[in-house]
């Protein structure tokens, strides 16, 4: 089977160039999930309508990040939508849920994991390896596919290695910016440290760019806006065979406007 992920969505331009193009995407490289992150449809967070325009446009599974409760109004949403994804290590108190169990072809069951890194991301998040290791003692007979929202490369290359053999794909998402490391690692992880961005190109991140550079250079901070400009969309393909669970291969997508 093929997943294809894609990097966090970053306001109306990422909306735009991700609900044109998923579908095709999906159509190109065969894939049977395509999972993207959503945490920055509305810069900071994610308004339900904007969760929905996602799903309609092709997405199978929607994911979230630190910015999950930045837009309160996406917790009915997650309480009734179980392929919208927050990070699974968060509180037991957060509503929603961080995993869902979609059937393969091969009888078995892909979980989907969301999680999210504690290093420069969340602190009082549970420990995303413990966390991991839990669930798949819990599901022992799944394959399992993990976005790892989170800022320290270390902390995602290390998770990686820690389940190499027993996840089959790896990918880092929030930074915004992807990585070239996209590889199998020895035991049959397919991994890639961050996928990118799915948003505007002449940007900070998604962010206006006058907006950042004021905000470094000390000016009284304003609502952050993402320019709906030029796109680009950055993810990879991961092929996964669904009887041994482990990946064969991992290539790197960049899509543009
Ligand atoms: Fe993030
Ligand atoms: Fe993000």
């Amino acid at each position: 089977m093929n997943l294809l992920a894609f990097g966090d969505v970053c306001g109306e331009a990422g909306l735009r160039i991700a609900c044109g193009k998923l579908r095709a995407l999906k159509k190109y490289y065969g894939a049977d999930v395509c999972v993207i992150n959503g945490e920055n449809a509305d810069v900071l967070g994610i308004k339900p309508e904007q969760a929905r325009r996602l799903f309609e446009g092709g997405a199978d599974i929607v994911t979230l990040g630190n910015h999950v409760w930045n837009r309160l109004q996406i917790k009915n949403e997650l309480e009734e939508n179980r392929f919208l994804l927050r990070p699974h290590n968060l509180s037991p108190r957060a509503p929603g849920a961080g995993y869902v169990r979609l059937p393969l072809n091969s009888g078995r069951r892909l979980v989907i994991v969301c999680l999210v890194g504690r290093l420069e991301c969340v602190w009082n998040a549970d420990s995303p390896f413990h966390t991991l290791e839990t669930l798949m003692r819990e599901y022992g007979e799944d394959v399992f596919a993990v976005d790892f929202h989170a800022e320290a490369t270390s902390e995602k290359a290390a998770l990686a290695h820690c389940f190499d053999g027993r996840a089959a794909a790896v990918f880092g998402t929030h930074t915004h910016v992807q990585t070239s490391d996209e590889r199998v690692l020895p035991g049959g992880t397919g991994f890639i440290t961050d996928l990118g961005m799915t948003g505007p190109r002449y940007s900070v991140l998604g962010v206006k760019v006058e907006q950042s550079v004021s905000t470094f250079l000390g000016d009284v901070p304003s609502r952050y806006e993402s320019p709906d400009t030029e796109a680009v969309m950055e993810g990879a393909v991961f092929a996964i065979d669904e009887v041994s669970g482990k990946c064969t291969g991992v290539e790197r997508i960049r899509v543009e406007e």
